[in-house]
């Protein structure tokens, strides 16, 4: 299955719930894309400009890093991408591997936040550096063994955000209809609290 949505839509924290419901990996192409950033790898250097502008990686660099991933013996029995496909070259390059493969899309998941509501939501979010935990400095506050030590994301700054808006509204939402057609899209209203919208999430998938 696929998750998609605007950032700070909630695909994070609704992947890191539906891992403990469905048992299949939750592979994020922005995790794996910071971890690269930490670890200081060619890939990192690469996609970390990139990131803090909160423009999008180049898709050669994330395709294959992602086809990668998939093929990996932890996904044969399902997995769950969430920021991955985000550009109509990323979906097609998906679709052909997934072919190849034999294996078939069974959800893609469409998580709705209002635009007005995704800076507040990005903006105060806070990342546990130890679990890697979201929380949000209102909505989900850190418990207070953790709150020392949550960081703030480098592209979680107000123009960051509005640039990786605006990204998703000209690249990712055009390939929504891609989806739609093969009956395989689920909307989700994102707006409630996130054990609402958890239950929104498991209702559409059973
Ligand atoms: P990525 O990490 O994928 O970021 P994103 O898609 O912008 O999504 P976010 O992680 O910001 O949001 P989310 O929907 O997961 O929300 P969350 O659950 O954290 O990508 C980052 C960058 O990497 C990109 O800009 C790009 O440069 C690069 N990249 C990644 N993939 C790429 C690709 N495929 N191609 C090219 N480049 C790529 O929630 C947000 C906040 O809201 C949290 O604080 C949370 O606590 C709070 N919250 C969640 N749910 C609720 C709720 N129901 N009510 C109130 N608050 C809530």
């Amino acid at each position: 299955m696929i998750l998609v949505g605007p950032p700070g839509a909630g695909k994070g924290t609704q992947a890191a719930r539906l891992v403990d419901t469905f048992r299949i990996p939750h592979i994020s192409s922005g995790d794996m894309l910071r971890a690269a950033v930490k670890e200081g790898t060619e890939l990192g250097k690469a996609a970390d400009g990139f990131m803090k502008a909160g423009k999008l990686v180049p898709d050669d660099v994330v395709i294959g890093m992602i086809l990668e991933r998939i093929a990996r013996p932890d996904a044969a029995g399902g997995f769950m991408l969430d920021g991955f496909p985000r550009t109509a070259p990323q979906a097609e390059a998906l679709d052909r591997a997934l072919q190849q493969a034999g294996v078939g899309l069974d959800a893609v998941v469409l998580i709705e936040v209002p635009d007005e509501l995704i800076i507040e939501r990005v903006t105060g979010r806070r990342n546990d550096p130890v679990t890697g935990a979201i929380y949000h400095v209102t909505y989900n506050p850190p418990p207070a063994d953790v709150a020392a030590r949550v960081v703030q994301r480098k592209d979680d700054t107000h123009e960051a955000c509005t640039e990786r808006l605006d990204k998703y509204h000209r690249e990712t939402e055009p390939i929504i209809p891609f989806y739609q057609q093969q009956g395989l899209l689920k909307r989700v209203d994102g707006v409630g609290s996130l054990d609402e919208v958890s239950q929104r999430v498991v209702d559409v998938l059973r």
